[in-house]
């Protein structure tokens, strides 16, 4: 809903109305848990207010939690109203529109009658809702029972179009895609086996952000960048993605994922993979991804009995993160006192090609940091020759670029200027950037982004079968490594702090330094 100021700013004049997808129905599988009520159906009744979705579009619900299709839409009711990013009282709308699409079947995943009775809900909303016979099946479920559900999707026939050639059936697959290289490639074995790639749509929602979406942007669409990046130009690039909570209600997972498959596996290397590509031929998703895929190819593996070089770890003590006071991931619940996992994580990695070789890149993200914070910045090399000497040059630092992926979405480039006054004194400042300064509207969520994306047809923003491997590929050493250690090499941050003094050595060691976020 645009409110009037959005339509009246010159900057989004032209802006292109989206397409609609065709008539289709969802089924989310976990349809009792977090991310349906959090992101998934408030994105979805999102699109639908927007007038983006297609008329009849309806989404069935699957959990192993009994529920009627009416309590369920009460439950979905009480999400859309409590998480929906736009203010407002929506629970009227909702009863009267979005909720008379929204169906539930109780299903523990491994019964072939709940997919039965799905086939026949689908069929159902086909002819009363006019659904198309486009069908979209969302895993959301805890991923052990990834490869059980598509398979009985596969044995009842869900997995094929319903007309070929005339309807279409997509599965998205939340993370995490496997825990490491061998459970990833099982799973993609397990999937590619019952539904075709081009059918199979690997979510990160890091990919539809709109300031990452916007990193291709910043690169392709400008004339003046593209020469600068790169090992000429740059020293090095550094992604950080912080955030300032903790586990949550989370230890059980958490436990067994720790953070370098929670976010670096992924949603870092996602990043880094937009940052370091080759221009794609076409801004289509083969273009695209194989760009990305190449990337991942041409890092440098990390050997196994090198990791403590190029890889430091931390987990959090307790401490004060916003004017609180905060438990010790060791207190946390569900969490083993004795617990090694990891919740802080800093890595250097190399790219061997032509346009990144010896530019390092460090990724750092940790729980219980500051605050939260994603950034790219990629530090330019400093002056090939110093003019100004004495007090004049103290102040000169390299130029750095800071693409701020949240919050305060924004692009700052830091030059040096003269300080005011009659002596020569030099001084970093920024030249800014801001999405919400600039064009003044909310842009969409990353869930509101992909689901669409997905309903019509467009992987670019999702990740591949090849990609999927080659990160866990790339994470192997590192992640044996600490098995092995446990919990030698292990460093401790204070709750509230940028995380482990070591992570401080290890980019000094270096003569560089963190950016401050
Ligand atoms: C998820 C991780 O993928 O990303 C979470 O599992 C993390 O641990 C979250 O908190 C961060 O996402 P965002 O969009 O809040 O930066």
């Amino acid at each position: 809903m645009a409110k009037p100021d959005e339509l009246a700013n010159p900057l989004r004049e032209g802006i292109r109305l989206r397409r609609t997808p065709e008539p289709c129905a969802m089924a989310i599988f976990g349809a009792s848990g977090d991310l349906t009520e959090r992101k998934l159906v408030p994105a979805l009744y999102y699109l639908t207010r927007e007038r983006l979705l297609p008329a009849g579009f309806s989404v069935i619900g699957c959990s192993r939690t009994p529920y009627t299709h009416e309590q369920f839409r009460e439950k979905m009711r009480h999400a859309v109203t409590e998480h929906l990013r736009l203010p407002g009282d929506e629970s009227e709308a909702f009863v009267g529109s979005f909720g008379k699409g929204v169906f539930y079947i109780s299903d523990n995943f491994g019964d072939a009658a709940a997919y039965d009775q799905l086939k026949a809900l689908l069929d159902q909303l086909d002819q009363e809702r006019g659904t198309g016979g486009n069908r979209l099946f969302y895993l959301s479920t805890p991923p052990s029972f990834f490869p059980v559900i598509v398979q009985h999707l596969g044995a009842t026939g869900l997995a094929k179009p319903k007309l070929l050639g005339e309807t279409w059936t997509r599965i998205i697959i939340e993370k995490p895609f496997g825990r490491d290289l061998a459970s990833a490639r099982d799973l993609n074995r397990v999937v590619t086996s019952v539904f075709a790639e081009e059918q199979v749509y690997r979510i990160d929602h890091y990919l539809g952000k709109e300031t990452v979406q916007n990193l291709l942007v910043f690169r392709f669409a400008n004339g003046i960048f593209e020469p600068f990046w790169n090992r000429r130009y740059i020293d090095h690039v550094q992604l950080a993605v912080a955030e300032d909570l903790g586990v949550e209600n989370r230890g059980s997972y958490y436990e067994e994922a720790g953070l370098l498959r929670d976010m670096i596996q992924n949603h870092v290397l996602q990043l880094l993979s937009l940052v370091a590509m080759e221009p794609p031929a076409t801004f289509e998703a083969t273009a695209v991804r194989d760009e990305k895929a190449k990337v991942l190819r041409s890092v440098r593996p990390i050997p196994l009995d090198r990791v403590n070089e190029f890889a430091v770890r931390g987990q959090y003590s307790e401490g004060w993160v916003g004017g609180q006071k905060v438990p010790a991931y060791r207190a946390e619940p569900k969490v083993s006192p004795a617990s090694t996992t990891e919740t802080f994580a800093a890595l250097k990695l190399y790219i061997d090609n032509w346009r990144w070789a010896d530019v390092p890149f460090y990724l750092r993200s940790g729980k219980r940091l500051p605050k939260r914070v994603s950034e790219i910045s990629i530090q330019f090399r400093g002056v090939p020759h110093l003019l100004f000497r004495g007090a004049g040059a103290e102040g000169i630092e390299p130029n750095v670029l800071s693409l701020r992926i949240q919050p305060n979405e924004g692009i700052t480039l830091k030059f040096c200027a003269k300080l005011p006054g009659t002596t020569m004194q030099i001084r970093p400042v920024q030249m800014e950037f801001r999405y919400g300064d600039s064009f003044g509207a909310v842009p969409p969520t990353a869930y509101e982004t992909l689901l669409l994306d997905c309903m019509l047809g467009d992987a670019t923003l999702f990740n591949r079968d090849d990609a999927a491997e080659l990160s866990w590929e790339l994470m192997e050493p590192v992640l044996e490594r600490w098995k092995q250690d446990d919990s030698t090499g292990l460093a401790f941050y204070e709750a509230g702090t940028w995380g482990p003094a070591e992570a401080d050595a290890f980019i000094e060691r270096d003569q560089r330094h963190w950016m401050r976020l």
